[in-house]
């Protein structure tokens, strides 16, 4: 049985003040056990979500990470770094780091392979954009994506993995994906992942929804049968809607 897993994604928003005010908010109205919640923020807010979160349940996670252990790699950040704070989760290959940041396949793979030997839980975020849907080559593309990013990596350590369908084209435009075309891309992510591995191992591993999930919304897109949880931009910021869609 996999348990629901509501993610929020901040990106680059709030000030550490603001990340405390947020999770003394949250940590009042988590219920915990029925649904697993954690928060992705920036990294110089992820030591005060710790502490303020600490004994919740909520998780807390980074939005990138580099694969090297250490090195001459300016402004960037490593694993044992997070480690360090106590990070639980961390996302890989964000469309918005693919499309900005020069994230590719390659680089998502070293990335969950890095993060696989470390306590850190990965979230690996993959999503055709508008011309690739249009073009008929949604389910073409995120398969590709899905056998990059998980090239070389066994069964035993798959399960630890998260994974987000996020449509480019739903990310930040409140264009959410019908539940029906969510449903059909996370069953396909799933036999991508029968055929990597075995029935399994897919089962255990859970799929998200992400793009425009609001608490309007959210109940739709989570009563589909073939996924597990959401990951959440903008509803993210607003303590209240973030915790209406965790209790969806
Ligand atoms: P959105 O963002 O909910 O604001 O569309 C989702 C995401 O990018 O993770």
């Amino acid at each position: 049985m996999r348990i629901p897993f509501i993610a929020g994604n901040w990106k680059m928003h709030k000030t550490t003040e603001q990340a405390r005010a947020f999770a003394r908010t949250i940590k009042e109205m988590y219920k915990g056990t029925d649904v697993r919640a954690a928060i992705f923020a920036p990294y110089t807010q992820l030591s005060a979500l710790k502490e303020e979160l600490r004994g919740t349940g909520i998780a807390v996670g980074a939005q990138n990470v580099h694969y090297e252990a250490q090195g001459a790699y300016t402004g960037e950040i490593s694993i044992p770094m997070l480690s360090e704070l106590g990070v639980d989760y961390c996302l890989i290959g964000h469309s918005e780091r693919r499309q900005y940041f020069g994230e590719t396949d390659e680089s998502v793979n070293l990335k969950l392979k890095a993060l696989l030997e470390s306590e850190i839980k990965p979230l690996v975020c993959v999503g055709e954009d508008l011309a690739q849907r249009e073009a008929g080559q949604a389910l073409a593309l995120v398969e590709k994506q899905v056998r990059a990013a998980f090239a070389g990596i066994t069964a035993e350590k798959a399960v630890r993995t998260t994974i987000a369908y996020e449509p480019v084209w739903a990310i930040g435009t409140g264009r959410t994906a019908t539940p029906e075309q969510a449903n059909e891309m996370c069953a396909c992510i799933r036999n991508v992942l029968i055929s990597l591995y075995d029935e399994e191992t897919a089962d255990e591993i859970v799929i998200q929804y992400g793009g425009s999930v609001n608490p309007e919304n959210a109940t739709q897109i989570m009563d589909m049968e073939e996924i597990d949880g959401a990951l959440v931009g903008g509803a993210s910021l607003d303590p209240v809607k973030f915790m209406q869609i965790v209790d969806f």
